[in-house]
Formats: C-alpha cells, sequence, structure tokens
C-alpha cells in the first residue's frame, strides 16, 4: 500500500502498485482535475507536479510517488480563491473546452516555481508537450505570461477602464 503526500494530505493507496497515478486520483480520491486523453504520455492533459516536476500521470505508476508530494489542480486554487496561474487563466479567457487546462497549467505552475523570469520563448518550449485540439495555445501562453509577470512582480497595471 503506497503512502502518498496529495495536496499536502496524506493517502494510504488502496490500488495495486502498478496502478496509473491517474486512475488512482481520479477513481480512488475523486480529484478529477487531472484528465485521461491518451494515456500514453502524449498529450499532457493528465499532468500533474511530483516533487516540483511535471510528470505525466496516465504512464506513472503510484509506486512510483510512494512517499513524495504530489500536487493536483484542486491544490492550486478553489472557485471562490482562484490561484494566479487560475486568475490568469480566467483573464485571458484561456479555456474553450477545458479539457487541455488542468494539465497546461500544472506544467506551468512547475515552471514559475522554478523560475517565474520566464521569456516567451521559454514558456513555448515548455509547452511544447501539451496539445489543445481547440486551438487556444495563444490564449494560454497569454495566460501564462501574465501569471509569471504577476508572480515575478513586473505585471504592468492596465489603463484605466481596459482589462485588467
Ligand atoms: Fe497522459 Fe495524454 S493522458 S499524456
Ligand atoms: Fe479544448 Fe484545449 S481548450 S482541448
Amino acid at each position: 500500500m503506497a503512502n502518498v503526500t496529495i495536496n499536502g494530505t496524506s493517502h494510504a493507496i488502496k490500488a495495486a502498485p502498478d496502478t496509473p497515478l491517474l486512475y488512482v486520483l481520479r477513481n480512488e480520491l475523486k480529484l478529477n482535475a487531472a484528465k485521461f486523453g491518451c494515456g500514453l504520455g502524449q498529450c499532457g492533459a493528465c499532468t500533474v507536479i511530483v516533487d516540483g516536476e511535471a510528470v505525466f500521470s496516465c504512464v506513472t505508476p503510484v509506486e512510483l510517488v510512494e512517499g513524495r508530494s504530489v500536487t493536483t489542480l484542486e491544490g492550486l486554487g478553489s472557485r471562490e480563491n482562484p490561484g494566479i496561474l487560475q486568475q490568469a487563466f480566467i483573464d485571458e479567457q484561456a479555456a474553450q473546452c477545458g479539457y487541455c487546462i488542468p494539465g497546461m497549467m500544472m506544467r506551468a505552475q512547475a515552471m514559475l516555481q522554478r523560475n517565474p523570469r520566464v521569456s516567451d520563448r521559454q514558456i513555448r518550449e515548455e509547452m511544447e508537450p501539451h496539445l489543445c485540439r481547440c486551438g487556444t495555445h495563444m490564449r494560454i501562453l497569454r495566460a501564462i505570461r501574465r501569471a509569471a509577470d504577476r508572480v515575478a512582480g513586473t505585471l504592468v497595471p492596465s489603463a484605466p477602464g481596459g482589462r485588467s
């Protein structure tokens, strides 16, 4: 039985050790933000953070995260109190169907935790593994830029009457 800390809470996992972390999150713990897309590590929809690194939870057996710290989108904020990235995605209206967004946010979060002073090019390169079938990539990149500037303290306030 694996013991895993998820969003700051320790869980004794009942699933078999080779069960993908994604299934444990969704089926056993009812944390449904991480999505099943390809199941093959090729789309990014299932991305979570493990000890500061973005990982594909669909191809990560739960035994590999024994004793480690997992963060899912639920750990970044709530509907009532969204985190910086979540608010930036709202401000930029970055979601269309929204299916890819939790994974996108988790990779962006891991990047900003390492270094919020990222260039646009670094953001693009970092987000390369993620697919968005709705084609909202430009808005997603703008949202991450906004969050990065906010975290780094360099966000320029918009003019009165403009979008915040
Ligand atoms: Fe995990 Fe696609 S569902 S990478
Ligand atoms: Fe629909 Fe990205 S918003 S897949």
